[in-house]
């Protein structure tokens, strides 16, 4: 069975050919991060048309590396939400058309799912876990009872983690997107220059809350001369507060709801620091902790095409007049 999956929620342009032995035939994905690097971060009109000038030349990629025509496809899965609305639409009404011509199923998918699922393209893992999913647009924590079956836990009251790194990012004008640049340059920072509030660590929920974290940053920025001697410290004091947190509220809901496996996706999730802050707390609380790589960890189409197969293995499926949605709830408890 070959599952062609499809993701354009954002500013990547992302398609991959899976098989249902999880083997990856192709996954291509074409960053705009050049072209809105300008803006200090993505501008929503160019990203569609954008969408609407790659997707046919990168199907076209996409079978060639996979070495199959496009009759041989058997599944087409892709991101229905959430997302900016312009760019969803690209991908799914390319999906609509593909299925139709082809005369295939069609399943749209959920991408926070799809990055809380990513985990299986490399290795099976097993139920229930928590899921971590950090990017761009969401913070969130969920209890993963089985394949296409969830409970959230907690999310993010304001700013999702990734929006606090690129704000941050543009605020200093340090370029886009945030994450990255932060990590590159804090990596040769003393993490304890600054101590910033860890937002909701003393709250009894899982919910998270980074737009107070930003402003202190802001605030601190706006009183102290951050130069080129000091900048590496306080952004690797800043990312160590948005670790400290992700951290704290994961293993909380691990140990309240006695799981043992806890798993990290999302574009946050190949920071490094994130990664070391992770593995050395499940190794002091005897939890494992399971990263993406990070090739898996920011968008991608291949997230979209194996969660597109647990459906299809469901029996679920979508009609081919499914919407696109901006903001799109995760259905719980199929
Ligand atoms: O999952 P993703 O590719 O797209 C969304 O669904 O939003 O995540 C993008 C986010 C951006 O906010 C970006 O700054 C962040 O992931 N990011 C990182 C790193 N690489 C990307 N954040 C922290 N450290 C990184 N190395
Ligand atoms: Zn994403």
């Amino acid at each position: 069975m070959l599952i062609l999956g499809v993701d354009t929620s954002c500013d990547d342009t992302s398609l991959a050919v899976l098989d249902e032995e999880r083997k990856i035939r192709a996954n291509i994905v074409s960053s705009q991060v050049d072209l809105h690097a300008m803006f200090g971060g993505v501008v929503p009109e160019i990203a569609s048309r954008k969408h609407v000038e790659l997707i046919d030349s990168l199907y076209e990629s996409a079978l060639e590396e996979a070495g199959i025509t496009s009759g041989e496809l058997d599944l087409i899965s892709v991101t229905q939400g959430p997302g900016l609305i312009g760019s969803v639409l690209v991908g799914l009404c390319f999906a609509k058309g593909l299925a139709l011509a082809l005369h295939k199923p069609l399943i749209g998918i959920n991408h926070i799912e799809a990055h809380a699922m990513s985990i299986f393209l490399e290795r099976e893992v097993e139920f229930p876990f928590i899921a971590l999913v950090v990017s761009g647009g969401h913070t969130i924590i969920l209890f993963m009872e089985g394949p296409c079956t969830y409970r959230i836990l907690g999310t993010t009251r304001d700013d999702a983690a990734g929006e606090a790194f690129d704000k941050i990012a543009k605020y200093m004008e340090l370029g886009y997107p945030g994450g990255r640049v932060i990590e590159e340059s804090a990596k040769k920072g003393q993490k304890d220059y600054v101590l910033f509030p860890r937002p909701m660590m003393d709250d009894k929920n899982y919910d998270f809350s980074f737009s107070g974290l930003k402003t202190a940053f802001i605030n601190y920025a706006k009183k102290h001369d951050i130069n080129d001697a000091n900048i590496a410290d306080v952004l690797a004091s800043f990312q160590e507060a948005v670790c400290d947190v992700l951290a704290f509220k994961t293993f909380k809901a691990a140990k309240e709801h006695a799981v043992k496996r806890i798993v990290v996706g999302g574009g946050v999730a190949s920071n490094g620091r994130l990664r070391e802050v992770f593995a050395e707390r499940g190794k002091r609380e005897g939890i494992e902790t399971m990263f993406s790589s990070p090739q898996f960890c920011t968008d991608n189409g291949a997230m979209v095409a194996i969660l597109g197969y647990y459906y299809f293995r469901k029996g679920i499926i979508s009609p081919l007049n499914a919407k696109g949605y901006s903001r799109m709830a995760i259905k719980t408890g199929k």
